[in-house]
């Protein structure tokens, strides 16, 4: 163990994602076994600036690995970003015996997280987010859970499509990533799949799809669509409109980064959690925890930062052959 590190600090930020308090909960109970007092920063950097610091002891963070959500709340905060503010935030950390922080978030954390190391904070970044856009990592808290929870959406919406003979659209989060798209789509046998990342914005390529499919006797239809492509309400009008086929936008929004996280992502999380204090206690800084075949990894936050990341292509591949698009 580093000699330094005596006191770590532990925060979520960004969106919140489930398995985020099983993260929290292996920092604490990590972070205890090796002799080192851990506390929990509320509320992201903004509650790192506020003060909002308390202490963890492994009774705190019992009973919460089923949870969704953060038992340390999540926060946006502006003000990080600007210098003045990271000098704060480091001070404020001396000021409580902080040594090491680590924050569990997505890209915009982990920028966060390096401005707090350039200021003398040893800080290690675990990738937490539904969107799995973090280039680093085939792994990201909470993917899983929201994955499946579209998924099983989906499954609900096709039964009632399917009465009605309708099209649904279900619009799935992922402002600049398909990743949930491509793989709920892929699970739900859906017949169109849009992603940020491929649709070019030829809805009459879908509305013909959709005419010829019909004349083939297929009643109904789904369409998974990114929430970065664009507005499924004004997709569905104009569906409904060319195809006479009764179109319906059901958008699922926030309930994807809700609820008890799966297995994986208390499995996956918990290990991030161990190896972000590990990484702290052998006296690294500036790393992200990532999952890269089959191992748990770290890398540089800048190095990981510079990555780049698509959707997987040979899921991509696929999607050729089993939907209409
Ligand atoms: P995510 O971590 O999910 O990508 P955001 O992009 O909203 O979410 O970033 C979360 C927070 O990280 C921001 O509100 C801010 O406090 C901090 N942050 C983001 N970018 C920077 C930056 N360039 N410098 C310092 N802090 C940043
Ligand atoms: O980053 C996760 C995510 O759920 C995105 O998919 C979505 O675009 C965004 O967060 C929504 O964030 P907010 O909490 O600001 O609505």
């Amino acid at each position: 163990m580093s000699d330094k590190m005596k006191t770590i600090g532990v925060l979520t930020s960004g969106g919140d994602a489930p398995g985020m308090n099983a993260a929290i909960r292996a920092v604490v109970r990590t972070g205890i076994s090796s002799g080192v007092k851990v506390k929990g920063i509320r509320c992201g950097f903004a509650g790192l600036l506020d003060e909002d610091i308390i202490d963890l002891d492994n009774l705190a963070v019992s009973n919460i690995i089923q949870t969704g959500g953060t038992i340390l709340y999540t926060a946006r905060c502006h003000r990080f970003r600007e210098l003045e503010y990271q000098k704060k935030g480091a001070e404020i950390c001396r000021k409580h015996g902080i040594d090491g922080v680590v924050v569990i978030g997505g890209d915009g954390s982990f920028n966060g997280a390096s401005k707090l190391a350039e200021q003398g904070i040893n800080t290690i970044g675990v990738p937490g987010t539904i969107d799995l856009d973090i280039a680093c990592t085939e792994y990201t808290i909470g993917f899983d859970t929201a994955i499946n929870t579209a998924m099983e959406a989906i499954d609900k919406l096709r039964d009632t499509s399917e009465s009605h003979e309708r099209c649904s659209i279900v619009e799935v989060m992922g402002r600049t990533a398909g990743h949930i798209a491509l793989w709920t789509g892929i699970a739900s046998g859906s017949e169109y799949i849009l992603t940020v990342e491929e649709y070019k914005g030829d809805i009459q390529r879908i509305i013909t799809k959709i005419q010829d499919r019909r004349r083939m006797g297929k009643k109904n239809h789904i369409i998974v669509n990114a929430e970065g492509v664009g507005n499924s309400n004004e997709m569905a009008k104009v569906i409904e409109i060319a195809t006479g086929v009764e179109t319906r936008a059901t958008i699922l929004g926030h309930i994807q980064r809700g609820g008890n996280p799966t297995c994986k992502d208390r499995v996956y999380s918990s290990a991030m959690g161990t190896k972000a204090v590990e990484l702290l206690c052998e006296g690294k800084t500036n790393r992200v925890v990532g999952y890269r075949d089959g191992e748990f990894v770290d890398f540089d936050i800048q190095e990981a930062l510079a990555m780049e990341k698509g959707l997987d292509p040979y899921l991509f591949h696929i999607t050729k052959k089993l939907t209409t698009i």
